[in-house]
């Protein structure tokens, strides 16, 4: 028994994402995200990352001591790959977001989108099958290559092909109308192992693969994922002292009142209009002489070019604009948002000087930003409010729970957080912080690799 675990563990592993984890020019290695999560693990196992890159290298290369290998298609075909077909369709399928499916004007171009997909996923594949050693682990991660496992088993049956797939998996209901379902979950089900996030989506593959596939036998499990919490406690331990909160609250001007918080990347699945119209109900309702709060959210710019984003972007100004205009003063700004993203060390400030963290996403596969305010919160202060649609809320129980579609709920979360007692807000964070600590990505990816091997 030892001996076959020692074997399995000596595969050689491949990374299989959507693009490199490299700055344009390849010079460095980029962090955060899946990065940050994988990267140890890959040191210690010493495997190789699989992803696009614009004129990327022809020949396996190294940076910052990863092993990296470039796959090659052109970036019209990318465009119909990424923008179109992964993000453009299953990605608000999968989110049980139907509404947000972009259905060209053309027909030709859905087939086109189709098309691409199939193309760089073969090409993704085929890259593979010329550099895997004999008896390979291929992880593959996430909904941009769900082709890949049919696609390997016919070029290279000796490889182990595993997907983790980081958002949700939709119900069959959902699914089973749509064209290309059947050709997916059964190339898809050609994989040894798929890993989801939450419970409910491996129950909703698990029914999927039986409707659409029923002769494929991958096991599914739920692997949550987590986040690398070594350097987010470095950081916060050295961030956390009164004069920081207090410069970072006066930068934002919320000096003397409660600050709310989200932290989102511009998307519609992350529920940011209800959160403006909830915190709009929670001024309009506010009784007596306490200061009202500000609602601080960083937006992320993300697939700009693809026009439920950029539909999505106004409506939040649209909307912030006019809650600013309804309840504002000369002296308070209700909602205040920063535009860009945050480095690591700016974003634990800004978690540290905040009483109530915002996660109300419509659905999410996890939210890691849950998990990075938890980690931050080394003052055992603060309060989460925790979408019940995020893959978070499966395991952060201590944090107060809505359901992410109920104004109602949302405002009272909101009204509860910020009444809550300090010794309540301890004893929930406390335990949040316990459960955080406790599972970090390396444990996450250990598993998942143990699983597969
Ligand atoms: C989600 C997906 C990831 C993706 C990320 C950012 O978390 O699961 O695969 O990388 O969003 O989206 P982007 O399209 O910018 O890579």
């Amino acid at each position: 028994h030892q001996s076959r675990r020692k074997a399995a563990i000596l595969r050689e592993v491949l990374i299989v994402a959507n693009r490199l984890p490299v700055s344009v020019d390849a010079s460095t290695l980029t962090s955060g995200g899946l990065v940050s999560a994988l990267a140890p693990v890959s040191d210690a196992i010493g495997s190789t990352w699989v992803g696009w890159l614009e004129n990327g290298p022809a020949e396996p290369f190294v940076v910052d001591g990863q092993r990296l290998v470039a796959v090659h298609t052109s970036r019209e075909q990318y465009a119909r790959y990424y923008e179109g077909f992964a993000n453009q369709v299953l990605w608000p399928v999968f989110h049980g977001l139907g509404e947000y499916e972009t259905h060209p004007p053309v027909q030709s171009e859905a087939a086109n989108w189709l098309n691409a997909y199939r193309k760089v996923n073969r090409a993704f594949a085929e890259r593979i099958a010329e550099v895997a050693s004999n008896g390979a682990l291929v992880w593959v991660q996430d909904y941009h290559l769900l082709l890949l496992p049919e696609m390997l088993r016919s070029l290279r049956p000796d490889l182990r092909v595993a997907v983790f797939l980081h958002i949700p998996f939709p119900d069959p209901a959902a699914l089973v109308t749509k064209p290309w379902a059947r050709e997916l979950v059964s190339e898809l089900g050609a994989a040894q192992l798929i890993g989801t996030q939450r419970e409910r989506d491996a129950r909703h593959l698990g029914a999927a693969l039986h409707l659409l596939s029923p002769q494929s036998s991958p096991v599914v499990r739920a692997f949550p994922i987590s986040i690398d919490t070594a350097p987010i406690l470095q950081e916060a331990n050295r961030a956390s002292s009164p004069s920081t909160v207090t410069s970072v609250r006066e930068r934002l001007g919320v000096t003397d009142r409660p600050m709310l918080l989200g932290v989102d990347r511009i998307d519609y699945t992350k529920g940011i209009i209800e959160r403006i119209e909830a915190f709009s109900a929670l001024l309009g309702s506010w009784e007596g002489s306490e200061p009202l709060p500000t609602l601080v959210q960083v937006l992320t710019p993300t697939r700009e070019t693809i026009p439920a984003y950029q539909g999505y972007l106004a409506r939040v100004n649209v909307a912030t604009t006019e809650v600013n205009r309804q309840f504002g003063t000369a002296s308070y700004t209700p909602i205040v948002n920063i535009n860009g993203s945050y480095s690591l060390p700016e974003l634990i400030e800004l978690f540290l000087a905040t009483d109530v963290m915002c996660v109300t996403p419509l659905r999410d596969g996890m939210n890691l930003v849950a998990k990075e305010f938890v980690a931050s919160r080394v003052d055992d202060s603060g309060v989460l409010l925790l979408s019940s649609e995020a893959g978070a809320a499966d395991e952060l129980h201590s944090a107060l729970i809505v359901d992410p579609r109920s104004q109602l709920e949302l405002t009272d979360g909101m009204r509860r957080a910020l009444k809550m007692s300090d010794e309540e807000m301890r004893i929930r964070m406390r335990s949040l912080r316990k459960h955080v600590l406790g599972h970090t990505v390396h444990n996450w990816a250990s598993n998942f690799i143990k699983a597969a091997s």
